[in-house]
């Protein structure tokens, strides 16, 4: 069914239905139900606008995937949030409170999955996270990183040395104000450091009971392996949307074989597969890296159009704004992966969970990757030092 009826603004009308949709989703589970998930036994409906945090135990319910196997396992909200941009890389950070409120919007709606980083503001965002979420301790799970050296407030690089390891889970617990990481990822491989002692950390600091599960960043298949040998890994959490499909053959058959769960990243693209940056978008220096991406030069985002108008072109019959279909793309994937969109409007966080109740059959994706298939990307995802510390060099 389409969503849009209005062919002359179709992104206005799909805000418009996609909050409507959001909320019929969130009241009405039998909207969702691919890929065997599972519902959470609640009918609450949609929380208030009031400011008023609404009690935990009444979040509506969103379909649930888990992520890892056994003693590793995850089950999270199908859907989850990535909240860096709320205090870095994505421009100047917005105002503190209304964040905190957007947080806590999206925790109302059913989102148990949560993302952050020691790295990101440093230690901004993980403050956030955790002040707006302390009301809902016993209802989400916030996932955070470890594995760069920060000094005066600067990132000088990789350091996953087992006493940094430790340094940091102690900080993050307490800016999270939780009493375990629920899932603590190492950020990037560290070359200076065997990837089993950095397992062996975690490994303790999950007897310790300070750390729930362990995650990797950006990891090649043989680190994950190595990694897997020694600590169960939960998840992979690296970028992957329409735009970045490296880890279809870089990790994905790893990832299947020792049953380990894929968060994708920068699902939307850091904004370029919403439609809504152009040529003339301007990136704040100094807070913005966007500035810095080859993907992101006025020339880049210009000759890489078509493949924004590809998607304008396919969701518009549809009733799905880019932002909505690539979100759905990646949720209809077979591996089931949790992806971590991030926003700072509600307005943005309303259409993008509209995405779970999106309905595509498969053979249309196989036209849409076709069509985009015919609009080759010009400029690469990273500059070459940041591309040199992940797994995918
Ligand atoms: N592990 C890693 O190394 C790593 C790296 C990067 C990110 N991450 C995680 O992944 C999360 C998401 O990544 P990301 O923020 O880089 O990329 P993203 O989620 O693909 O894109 C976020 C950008 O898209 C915009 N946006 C989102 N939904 C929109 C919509 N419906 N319409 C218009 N614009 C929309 C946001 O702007 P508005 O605020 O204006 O909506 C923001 O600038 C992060 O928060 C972080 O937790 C992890």
């Amino acid at each position: 069914m389409p969503l849009s009826d209005d062919p002359v603004n179709p992104r206005r009308n799909f805000l418009k239905t996609g909050a409507v949709l959001g909320t019929a989703l969130l009241a009405s589970p039998v909207l969702l139900g691919s890929c065997g998930e599972k519902h959470a036994e609640t009918d609450a409906g949609l929380a208030s606008n009031s400011g008023h945090i609404s009690p935990p135990s009444l979040a509506p319910s969103l379909p649930r995937r888990t992520l890892g196997r056994g003693n590793a396992s995850f089950e999270v909200s199908t859907l989850g949030f990535g909240c860096m941009g709320m205090s870095y890389h994505r421009g100047p950070a917005p105002d503190r409170k209304i964040m905190r409120q957007l947080l806590q919007k999206v925790a109302e709606s059913g989102v148990t999955l949560f993302d952050t980083a020691e790295v990101y503001g440093p230690f901004l965002n993980e403050e956030l996270v955790g002040e707006a979420l302390a009301p809902f301790k016993n209802t989400v799970a916030i996932t955070t990183k470890f594995g760069f050296d920060i000094q005066a407030g600067k990132d000088q690089g990789t350091n996953s040395r087992p006493e940094n390891i430790r340094k940091v889970a102690e900080a993050s617990l307490k800016r999270l104000r939780v009493d375990a990481i629920e899932l603590f990822y190492q950020h990037r491989p560290d070359p200076k450091v065997p990837i089993e002692d950095v397992a062996g950390t975690v490994k303790d600091l999950i007897k310790e009971g300070k750390v729930k599960r362990f995650g990797l960043s950006e990891a090649d298949a043989g680190t994950i392996r190595k990694a897997h040998a020694v600590q169960p890994v939960t998840a992979l959490q690296s970028e992957y949307s329409l735009m970045w499909r490296e880890p279809e053959t870089a990790v994905f058959p790893t990832l299947q074989e020792l049953g380990i769960g894929f968060v994708p990243y920068a699902p939307v693209g850091r904004g370029y597969l919403t439609g809504m940056l152009h040529a003339d978008t301007k990136f704040y220096p100094g807070t913005d890296n966007r500035l810095g991406l080859p993907r992101f030069t006025p020339e880049a985002l210009k000759a890489n159009y078509p493949f924004v108008q590809a998607l304008l072109d396919f969701g518009q019959p549809r009733g799905l704004t880019p932002a909505q279909l690539s979100l759905a793309w990646l949720l209809a994937r077979p591996e089931g992966v949790v992806p971590i969109p991030g926003t700072t409007k509600e307005a943005h966080f309303h259409e993008n969970l509209a995405a779970l109740a999106a309905n595509i059959a498969p053979g249309e994706w196989t036209q849409l990757e076709a069509a985009l298939a015919a609009s080759p990307l010009q400029g690469s995802r990273y500059p070459p030092e940041q591309e040199n510390q992940t797994g995918q060099k």
